[in-house]
């Protein structure tokens, strides 16, 4: 059975497969002149996700080359740090606001490289290398729509995606999701993680404990604290 997408959701999609060559600033001008509410994108909403998923994450189109998803945040959902594999271009569309980070990684280190936080109603441009964690650090749920695309590849645009668990010490692939306690099933390849200094650390941990104490996990948050004894003692 075909799925029934709302007008606009039906003119995003078609406007770009209509692009011969995708850009971020043309993805994002796409987006934003499509006008996506909150109506558009209700069937995909899921704040009741397994806790074994830190945020819901909903997939409303494939076409291969590209895939449009709805994120579902509520208060304390976040994302482990992590980057985008293979994607080339995409965005995100803030239907609330968001606490972010965004990162470096250059010689096997993970550095802070911007605190700005996300506003509704803006559009974030998204490519491969870009590593960051985003969440919801308030009280209210709110969703982000991501576009992840290719033009070279013609499916899995975000395989290989990298996923920074300093609670576990390592490092993961996943096809694209990029959860906090996750599934094993999920996970194509693992190995230590890279180094990181103790302010990335302690920023990190501050953001994805109210995840991990929701949801009982007090081994994880024991490893935590144990983590960041022994980095203040060295
Ligand atoms: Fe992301």
């Amino acid at each position: 059975m075909e799925t029934i997408f709302s007008k606009n959701l039906e003119r995003l999609i078609k406007d770009i497969k209509h692009q011969e060559f995708l850009t971020n600033p043309l993805v994002s001008e796409i987006v934003e002149s499509n006008r996506i509410s909150e109506n558009d994108v209700a069937n995909y909403v899921s704040y009741n996700h397994s806790p074994n998923e830190s945020y819901g994450r909903q997939l409303i189109y494939d076409n291969g080359n590209f895939k449009i998803l709805l994120m579902s945040w509520k208060s304390g959902d976040f994302t482990a740090i992590h980057n985008h594999g293979y994607t080339e271009w995409g965005c995100v569309y803030f239907f609330g606001d968001a606490t972010h980070r965004l990162y470096s990684v250059s010689n096997n280190e993970l550095k802070i490289l911007q605190k700005a936080n996300f506003q509704k109603g803006q559009v974030a441009s998204v490519c491969g290398d870009l590593t960051h964690i985003m969440g919801n650090s308030s009280s209210k749920n709110f969703t982000t729509l991501h576009i992840y695309g290719s033009n070279t590849r013609k499916s899995e645009v975000s395989k290989d995606a990298i996923v920074y668990l300093p609670e576990l010490e390592r490092e993961v692939t996943t096809m694209g999701s990029a959860f906090l306690n996750m599934d094993k099933q999920l996970i194509l390849s693992e190995k230590p993680m890279i180094k990181a200094g103790n302010d990335v650390i302690a920023d990190y941990f501050s953001l994805v404990k109210p995840f991990y104490e929701r949801n009982g996990l007090v081994s994880i948050l024991k490893n935590m604290e144990k983590g960041l004894d022994s980095r203040s003692v060295n």
